[in-house]
């Protein structure tokens, strides 16, 4: 009997603050998980878990290797275990090839790649002991496909679902399933520079005709770290109205 009911199982939402995150954070309490979320700031992070439902919100950055491991480890040890890993902080800024600076590239790639890596590895080593979890990434459209403007970011995402095949691949035998999500435009803070031209023309594309919400993402995610997908692992799942077809 399908219910994706995730009732007695712990979760860890990273970038749980706002977007997807705080959709998804939302989708797992609803679903009866205790879940803990993180975003940078301790106080917008208590905010987000009382809006969404959540155990606790605690302050992170993906960035700092040592931080993410010592987090994990401890809702790992105060909740007796961990079942469900969404790596899901992460930044976009557009620049145009000639106009990329080293900046960009370090805060993009040490915040979309390694951080994910980062929260990847520590929930690996948490799910281990007990050999099963379910950990889900955030792709996107961009990291399969390209985008002009969009290099830097674009590289980022498509070694995030990178991690998600590799990863799964080396964790099956633990019982640990690893998934990718690639939305398309989902209209959240992230996409909110878009200007209404190139909103537009996004809806035009894809043939279910709007943008995409945070809770499109959030449901599928909700279905992946679920005992429903507890056969899929290593896929890139699009969530992105059709827009690439
Ligand atoms: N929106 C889209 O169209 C779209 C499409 C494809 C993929 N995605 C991916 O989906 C994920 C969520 O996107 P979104 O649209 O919900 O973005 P958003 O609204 O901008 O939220 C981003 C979240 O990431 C957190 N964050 C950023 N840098 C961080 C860091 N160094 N350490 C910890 N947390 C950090 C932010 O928290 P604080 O600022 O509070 O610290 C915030 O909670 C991202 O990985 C994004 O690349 C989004």
């Amino acid at each position: 009997m399908l219910d994706g009911s995730l009732e007695g199982r712990v979760a860890l939402v990273t970038g749980g603050t706002r977007g997807i995150g705080l959709a998804t954070a939302r989708a797992l309490a609803e679903a009866g998980a205790t879940v803990v979320l993180t975003g940078r700031d301790e106080a917008k992070a208590k905010e987000a878990a009382a809006a969404a439902g959540a155990d606790s919100g605690l302050a992170l950055d993906v960035t700092d290797a040592k931080a993410v491991s010592t987090l994990v480890r401890g809702v790992a040890k105060e909740h007796g275990k961990l079942d469900i890993v969404v790596a899901n902080a992460g930044i976009m800024e557009d620049a145009l090839l000639g106009m990329i600076r080293e900046e960009l590239v370090d805060t993009t790639l040490s915040t979309n790649v390694a951080g994910t890596l980062h929260t990847v590895q520590a929930a690996a080593r948490a799910m281990m002991r007990k050999k099963t979890g379910a950990i889900v990434v955030l792709a996107s459209i961009v990291g399969e496909h390209g985008s002009a403007g969009q290099t830097v970011y674009a590289a980022s995402k498509a070694a995030v679902a990178n991690i998600a095949r590799s990863a799964a691949k080396e964790l099956g035998r633990s019982g640990i399933r690893v998934n990718a999500v690639a939305p398309g435009v989902i209209d959240t803070d992230l996409t909110s520079g878009l200007t209404e031209d190139a909103k537009a023309e996004n809806i035009g594309k894809t043939p279910l005709g709007r943008l995409g919400t945070p809770e499109d993402v959030a449901n599928a995610i909700r279905f992946l770290v679920s005992d429903d997908a507890s056969f899929i692992t290593g896929q890139v799942l699009g969530i992105d109205g059709g827009l690439v077809l």
